[in-house]
């Protein structure tokens, strides 16, 4: 008797294999009704829900919002779009002459306040900190946005990096941003105490580096999946202060730290990505299995949902591809550097 035979006889005569069979196909009918779910919750997220109105954090009422890293790239562009929101601005960076510029343009262009700090958020500099809260502690601040970072010049395998790039990485991602959180959070906290119809909202850049483990980019992946567990928590903690807390999640966008010029369907210039964050703040898009989290855009956004419904952001074939990209991508930049080094 064959095995398919011995199965059909047992299953005209078993109730049991035949509990088992509804079991399986209730099974698949669930998982296929939450893929569902979560495709229509995608969809909606990034193509059909409006834009989210920033009144709700006191858009248009002399309220600010700091911005770290402003100077150039994303962070530029995230201080554009929020003076163009009709908020004041305190933009932070280590390049006093290209903020003083954005002050002029933006004070003309848009009609607000800026207020600038020139500081090398590297230094994790007591007095720097200071700065920041001697600034900012008199003013009405409902938005922090801590967007400053720094990664690896190029791909290196973590037994070669050097000790002060591995320092600064961790100093700007991890350190200076709990710090500076630290400072202005009970300022959003005071000002929307006061004016009680405004909520807050503390916004950080992550990276695709910090949710798929990347080989040759160890010290940064860790420090952004560091910031993924530090926002996700601190969005609980301060859920009942009406403050708003999301980690945002970017794949490439064209800067002067991606080192990419030319933008693609899978890789934005930062006034696209910024424009599709602060569209759907609030919304998970891409990452909709992590509370407080946002992967905003489109692209990157299918990416992550394909990547997380299939192999898994853990698995080894995702870390097995990364290794060889960043492979690839350490050569080409070694390569060039000994090009120029001959000239
Ligand atoms: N570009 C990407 O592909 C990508 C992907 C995922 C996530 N991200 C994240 O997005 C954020 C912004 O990246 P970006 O590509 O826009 O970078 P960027 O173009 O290199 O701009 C970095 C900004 O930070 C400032 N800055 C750098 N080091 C600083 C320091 N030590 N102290 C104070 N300010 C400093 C720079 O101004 P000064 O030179 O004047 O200091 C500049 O305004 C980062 O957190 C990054 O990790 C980027
Ligand atoms: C945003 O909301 C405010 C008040 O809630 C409203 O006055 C304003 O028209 C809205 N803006 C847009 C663009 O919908
Ligand atoms: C590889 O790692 C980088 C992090 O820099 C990430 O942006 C990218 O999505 C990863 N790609 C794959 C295929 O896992
Ligand atoms: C620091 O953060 C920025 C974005 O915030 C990211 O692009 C960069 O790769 C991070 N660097 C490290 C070493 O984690
Ligand atoms: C955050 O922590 C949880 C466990 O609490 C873990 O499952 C998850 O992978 C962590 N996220 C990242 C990006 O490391």
């Amino acid at each position: 008797m064959s095995f398919i035979e011995s199965l059909q006889s047992a299953a005209s005569d078993s109730k049991c294999v035949n509990a088992l069979l509804w079991c399986v196909f209730g099974f698949g009918v669930f998982k296929i009704t939450t893929l569902l779910c979560r495709t229509l919750a995608l969809l909606f997220d990034l193509f059909l829900l409006p834009s989210v109105n920033f009144s709700k954090y006191g858009a248009g009422k002399g309220n600010y919002c700091v911005v770290t890293g402003a100077s150039d790239g994303i962070g530029k562009e995230y201080a554009r779009q929020m003076a163009q929101r009709g908020f004041n601005l305190v933009i932070i960076s280590r390049t006093l002459s290209k903020l003083e510029t954005l002050k002029t343009q933006f004070e003309g262009q848009y009609n607000i306040k800026v207020e600038v700090l020139a500081m090398d958020i590297a230094a994790d500099d007591k007095s720097n900190y200071e700065q920041i809260k001697e600034l900012c502690q008199n003013l009405p601040i409902t938005v922090l946005i801590n967007n400053v970072g720094q990664s690896h010049s190029i791909p290196v395998p973590f037994l070669e990096t050097d000790e002060t790039e591995l320092r600064n990485i961790i100093t700007i991602n991890n350190t200076a941003t709990l710090l500076i959180t630290q400072i202005i959070a009970p300022i959003i906290k005071e000002t929307i105490r006061e004016k009680k119809s405004s909520r807050g909202l503390i916004l950080t850049m992550g990276s695709f580096g910090g949710l798929i483990p990347t080989p040759l980019l160890a010290t940064y992946s860790g420090s952004k999946a560091f910031l993924q567990n530090w926002s996700n928590a601190l969005a609980g903690e301060l859920s009942g202060d009406k403050i708003d807390v999301e980690l945002v999640l970017s794949y490439l966008v064209t800067s002067a730290m991606s080192k990419i010029r030319r933008t693609s369907m899978m890789i934005p210039n930062p006034k696209q990505f910024v424009a599709s964050t602060l569209k759907t703040v609030g919304r998970r898009c891409g990452a909709q299995d992590r509370y407080a989290t946002g992967t905003p855009f489109w692209s990157h956004a299918l990416y992550e949902f394909v990547i997380d419904e299939t192999f898994g952001v853990y698995s080894k074939i995702v870390n097995t591809i990364n290794h060889s990209l960043h492979r690839s991508i350490r050569i080409r930049a070694l390569r060039k550097a000994a090009r120029k080094a001959k000239k």
